[in-house]
């Protein structure tokens, strides 16, 4: 192969022209074909096929733009999701503290080379904790964003559902595929793996599925994957399981600032002006990062269809009012 090829190969990867790539591939093919290495220009052609096939049916499946290296294939598919986020830390709203832990983490998987060159290793194993809707997934996203790693997310209580008696080998399967490819992994409803642990029917797996976690967070993971645990429930979570986090992150309801931040950014050009804010304030209370989203977009969409130009603070405060209630029913039917 030419240095011209490595230069034409490189640039169409680098544009993310995937059939330039692969019809350079294809022609080296031919090449090797004429200088006598059948074997080589085979394989070569077997590989592109592959990635063709593979990027039809996958655009198909999911109706968006393709992820060609990234896409979960052989037994992972249907047992991970895999998405590409373009979040960034900065489009969250946190407290010092969570974005400087968050920021670190980042620091140290982007610079793990200049560590691994010191004999150190970056943080890869973390904890997510805290009550729905208050941004253990954005964060997963929001890593990925800024790492442009894809996000592989696993559902555990899923998971557990769908294959009785087989989750550990399916887990098995999960954390071989870490080992190997470069990404950021969120183990999804964690705390299904505490819960599960009364269930007479269900000891024996719960057995497996924790030594085979324990056994995987002690291993060496060499591509530096980072892999996100997030739960609700930390107080059912084994202590043995959560000693081998490197992090543990927790997450809470947003205090009077962070909300009104949180509320602000949804609003854009619609937001009011800010001397109404201390009228709001009692109904910020109570309610997750989520939820707040969920009330400034339902008011941004009535002022659209309205055609004004900004939300009305008292809207918003019916809004935020209406949340607050649904909450409550919610909360009194919930099993745990
Ligand atoms: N820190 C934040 N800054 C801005 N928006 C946030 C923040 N946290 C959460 N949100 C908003 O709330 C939504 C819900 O958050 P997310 O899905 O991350 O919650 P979660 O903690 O994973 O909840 P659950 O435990 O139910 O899975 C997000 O999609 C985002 O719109
Ligand atoms: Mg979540």
């Amino acid at each position: 192969m030419s240095a011209k090829q490595v230069l034409a190969l490189l640039s169409s990867h680098i544009d993310g022209d995937e059939d330039q790539l692969l019809s350079i591939a294809l022609q080296i093919a031919a090449q090797e074909a004429r200088q006598g290495r059948p074997e080589d220009a085979d394989k070569l052609k077997r590989l592109v096929q592959k990635a063709r096939d593979q990027r039809r049916t996958g655009s198909a499946a999911s109706g968006q733009t393709p992820i060609p290296l990234a896409r979960p294939r052989g037994e992972l598919q249907g047992l991970v999701e895999s998405t590409y986020p373009k979040v960034s830390l900065s489009s969250m709203v946190l407290s010092d503290e969570i974005a400087r832990r968050l920021g670190r983490i980042v620091r140290q998987q982007q610079e793990r080379a200049t560590l691994r060159e010191h004999g150190q290793t970056p943080a890869t194993h973390m904890l997510l904790v805290g009550p729905p809707g208050t941004g253990k997934t954005m964060t997963a996203s929001a890593l990925a964003g800024e790492l442009r790693l894809p996000l592989f997310t696993v559902r555990l209580e899923s998971l557990f559902s769908r294959f009785l008696g087989e989750t550990a080998g399916k887990l098995r399967v999960l954390f071989d595929q870490i080992a190997k490819t470069r990404g950021v992994y969120l183990l999804d409803e964690f705390d299904a793996i505490g819960a599960r642990r009364g269930d007479p029917n269900d000891v024996g797996e719960i057995r497996r599925v924790l030594n085979s976690v324990l056994a995987f967070m002690e291993e060496p993971n060499s591509t530096d994957s980072l892999v996100l645990a997030a739960t609700n429930h930390v107080e059912i979570l084994d202590e043995a399981l959560a000693r081998r986090f490197d992090e543990v992150i927790e997450y809470a309801l947003p205090d009077a600032a962070s909300a009104r931040g949180i509320i602000e950014r949804r609003l854009g050009k619609f937001k009011f002006v800010s001397k109404f804010w201390v009228q709001l304030a009692p109904s910020l209370e109570g309610l997750s990062q989520g939820e707040l989203v969920r009330a400034a977009d339902e008011v941004v969409k009535d002022a659209i269809l309205e055609g004004e130009s900004r939300v009305s603070p008292s809207a918003l405060r019916d809004a935020l009012e209406n949340r607050k209630t649904l909450k409550g029913k919610f909360r009194r039917h919930s099993p745990r």
